[in-house]
């Protein structure tokens, strides 16, 4: 406690789930129940889609990477991610991808959950794509290509066994280093591994691909002529203006499913195309307005960008382990005078006790 005196009520404590106890909480829970339970808190949010504010997250775009804003919220509790994106971090010993973020009581405005969301992130991304992938992958899927096998590949993989039945994973990066510590994390999980040497190697017999590569600019990741008829692409790498996974021609092929499109229609692989150019949004393949995968030729693509409520569904998955859970500590956040017009009070009232 930093001051002896006044001791602060019970409302400036905030709830916050630290980097240690988000590892903590995911085994505790375990790794393949955490990411069942938040693809089913994921999929709950997607089918009440129209109670959420939504809105195209705000970026700030710098020549080295991105920060970014995520905020939404329903008639109860409002939430918002920090999160950047750095594709240069990683070579520094930097991460490419940090976040954290909070939510609120809308009644009061009043913080209720601050946590720490880099691992969050890697959790809610993997779990949005495998929730996709229930509808829109070939029936019985079992052989995912990856390719890009930096920090989000092994959530990738772990989400698509529990939620998908995935068994078999093609590994392709540039680095080869990044396949072998993917394929080292994910031994002993039951996978039958395979690290390629090229791209094209790695989509061989792949009924899913998953191309989720860090670059600044648009890459080729993946060429029309490696996409077969029946394929699922879950595109997760390419989610900034300028910067896409796919050659243009693969998207022509493709039945498109996006989150929201008008952040999607910036940041994500249909930036190549017309504004108008038809795609489904999630959401209703989830609440049975829109139709999934309709038939074993059609490729189906996930332009995957990440969107604010899947943010705001993890949170909300965290915040109901709390208190089963005890792993959090709790934060002197909110200055809440006893008196609510005294906040100068509490200020004067503090001078001499000890500080911090
Ligand atoms: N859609 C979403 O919701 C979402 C969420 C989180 C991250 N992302 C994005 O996913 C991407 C990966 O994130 P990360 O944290 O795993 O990054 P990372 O830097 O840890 O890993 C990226 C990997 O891609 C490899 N790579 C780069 N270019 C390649 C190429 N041409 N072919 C094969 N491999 C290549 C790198 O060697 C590296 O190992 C980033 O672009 C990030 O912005 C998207």
């Amino acid at each position: 406690m930093p001051f002896s005196a006044p001791a602060p009520s019970h409302l400036a404590f905030v709830p916050f789930v630290s980097v240690q106890n988000m590892m903590a909480l995911v085994h505790t829970i375990g790794i393949d129940t955490f990411l069942r339970e938040l693809g089913e808190y994921l999929e709950a949010d997607f089918k009440r889609w129209s109670e959420f504010d939504k809105t195209p997250r705000v970026a700030a775009h710098s020549a080295e990477g991105v920060i970014e804003l995520m905020p939404t919220s329903d008639s109860s509790l409002y939430g918002f991610k920090y999160v950047n994106g750095h594709p240069k971090n990683m070579k520094e010993g930097l991460q490419t991808v940090t976040a954290f973020g909070m939510l609120a009581d809308v009644a009061s405005g009043y913080p209720v959950l601050l946590s720490e969301m880099t691992l969050l992130t890697a959790l809610r991304t993997a779990a949005t794509s495998a929730m996709a992938a229930k509808y829109l992958a070939p029936a019985n899927a079992k052989t995912m290509a990856i390719i890009g096998n930096g920090a989000q590949s092994e959530f990738q993989a772990m989400a698509f066994r529990e939620i998908v039945g995935i068994q078999a994973l093609r590994l392709y990066d540039l680095d080869r280093a990044a396949s072998e510590k993917c394929a080292r994390n994910l031994s002993g999980q039951g996978f039958d591994i395979t690290i390629c040497k090229t791209s094209e190697e790695a989509v061989e017999g792949a009924d899913i691909i998953t191309t989720v590569t860090a670059d600044k600019q648009c890459a080729t990741i993946l060429s029309d002529n490696m996409v077969g008829a029946g394929i699922h692409i879950n595109a997760v790498g390419g989610d900034c203006p300028g910067k896409t996974e796919l050659q243009r021609d693969i998207l022509l092929r493709s039945t498109i499913f996006a989150e929201y499109p008008p952040q999607t229609r910036i940041e994500g692989e249909i930036q190549q195309l017309p504004e108008d150019h038809p795609v489904t949004e999630l959401w209703q393949v989830i609440n049975g307005e829109a139709k999934g995968r309709a038939s074993d030729s059609q490729i189906t693509l996930f332009d995957s960008v990440g969107f604010a409520i899947e943010d705001f569904s993890a949170l909300r998955y965290v915040r109901d382990k709390l208190e089963a859970t005890g792993l959090y500590e709790k934060l002197d956040m909110v200055a809440d005078p006893d008196d609510p017009r005294d906040l100068f009070g509490m200020l004067q009232r503090s001078k001499g006790t000890d500080t911090p």
